[in-house]
């Protein structure tokens, strides 16, 4: 790994600069000083004319992506059980996987497996679900530590309606997350940081939600959770919860909703007006999960209404939910979903574009970390170098139709290289 530096890169180029401007050059050199963009252009500027070029010929320069909602533990079934909606789904297959990370041997081969792949594909940068284990949510964050990749990781919290053995005690996981912030905080992670982490409303209640409501704003840690993911999960956080107008409320009221730090919630599938309001008054980021949202049967999230009101929304594989970590999956399945939803039920919401999908998948998500996802000048400097030629086809394409390609037939074997915060990983 080299260190964040001073340099160019020359090739065919694409990145957003907001969700309706994609950007595109069929030959660009993308400068980088000191690991943060300075723009893209035709010819190198005379202030940047001492840095060294990297010649990339044809090959495409693309910011890094971000994966908002992805869980570790899971990657070990990825791929398999999609038999099931969410509620059976976890009772089934994910509650007995995740209990097997008390046992540090398979939680480090099992993690290797998964910070291998998230390090091979196109993410620069991801917000990840550990299990409840304090020491081996710890060894996942050692080992992402090692790779530069920029990630959020969380021990997660439950304390109700999970399998025996796999649950806390409220007492219990308060502690434990403090325990688990300190080991955190002596490690001195260089590129990982901590995120707490309630499972979700059915497995936490009101007390331990309020108590990391406190721990976030006494430490100002950001917060990630599931919200409003499918029909059967929101009738039972009524049950649950009466007191509570709306499912987001939930959070809402112990600030773990955007009050207190940056706040991601998955899915958002199924939230009502008043939930949406909330979520946009305070800040909340959306982790879209398309493919997710088809496997588990949960339906096909509003995200062009998000969008159209300037929501904060990004991309994630929530693995194993998703069955792989590849962001242009994600690309692909949001287009996918968003055209299902037109053309089966929602003919007022059209589908969404290759610029917004590209978007979601870089600066939606790339602005849970700041200023990320562009090499807009300013932007902290992740890209990924894709290699296409195996690609087949008789046409000359411009680049945004290779990247519209990228999107629909690119996976991680088409990455060639790495950088992060300007440091070239590989
Ligand atoms: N809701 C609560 N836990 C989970 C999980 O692990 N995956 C998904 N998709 N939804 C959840
Ligand atoms: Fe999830």
């Amino acid at each position: 790994m080299s260190k964040a530096g001073s340099f160019v890169l020359h090739g065919a180029a694409a990145y957003s600069e907001s969700k309706d401007r994609l950007i595109t050059y069929e030959s660009a050199y993308v400068v980088c000083e000191d690991g943060i963009a300075r723009g893209v252009f035709r010819e190198i500027p005379e202030k940047f004319r001492e840095f060294p070029v990297t010649e990339l010929g044809e090959k495409l320069i693309l910011p890094g992506m971000v994966d908002l909602h992805v869980h570790a533990p899971q990657y070990a079934f990825h791929g398999t059980g999609f038999d099931l909606q969410l509620i059976d789904w976890l009772d089934r297959y994910t509650y007995p996987e995740e209990m097997k990370y008390k046992k540090k041997l398979y939680a480090e081969r099992s993690y290797d497996l998964f910070v291998e792949d998230l390090y091979c594909g196109a993410s620069t940068r991801a917000v990840i679900f550990a299990t409840r284990h304090v020491g081996a949510t710890v060894r996942l964050m050692e080992l992402l530590d090692e790779t530069g990749l920029v990630t959020y990781v969380g021990k997660v919290n439950m304390d109700r309606n999970v399998p025996e053995g796999y649950c806390e005690t409220t007492e219990e996981s308060l502690l434990a997350t403090e325990k688990w912030l300190a080991r955190c905080e002596a490690k001195e992670f260089q590129n990982t940081m901590p995120i707490l982490t309630p499972r979700f409303t059915p497995t936490c209640t009101r007390a331990l939600m309020d108590g990391l409501g406190k721990l976030s704003a006494e430490f100002g840690i950001p917060v990630q959770s599931h919200l409003s993911e499918n029909l059967g999960e929101i009738e039972w956080v009524k049950n649950l919860e009466p007191d509570s107008a709306y499912y987001g409320e939930t959070y809402d009221r112990c600030g773990l909703f955007g009050t207190n730090g940056k706040t991601i919630m998955a899915h958002c599938v199924h939230s009502g007006d008043e939930e949406v309001r909330k979520m946009k008054e305070n800040g909340v980021f959306i982790a879209h999960c398309p493919q997710s949202n088809m496997n588990l049967m949960s339906g096909a999230a509003p995200v062009r209404r998000y969008l159209d009101q300037g929501m904060r929304v990004g991309l994630g594989s929530d693995v194993a939910g998703g069955a792989e970590t590849s962001m242009f999956t994600a690309m692909k399945d949001a287009v996918h979903v968003s055209k299902m939803r037109f053309a089966l039920s929602h003919p007022e919401d059209t589908p969404l574009t290759l610029s917004e999908v590209f978007y979601m998948a870089t600066m939606g998500g790339g602005e849970f970390f700041g200023r990320v996802g562009s090499f807009m000048d300013g932007y902290e400097f992740d890209a990924v170098i894709l290699d296409d030629t195996n690609i087949a086809t008789l046409h000359r394409m411009n680049t945004e139709e290779r990247l519209e390609r990228a999107v629909y037939c690119a996976d991680d074997r088409n990455i060639v290289s790495k950088y992060v915060r300007g440091k070239k990983l590989y």
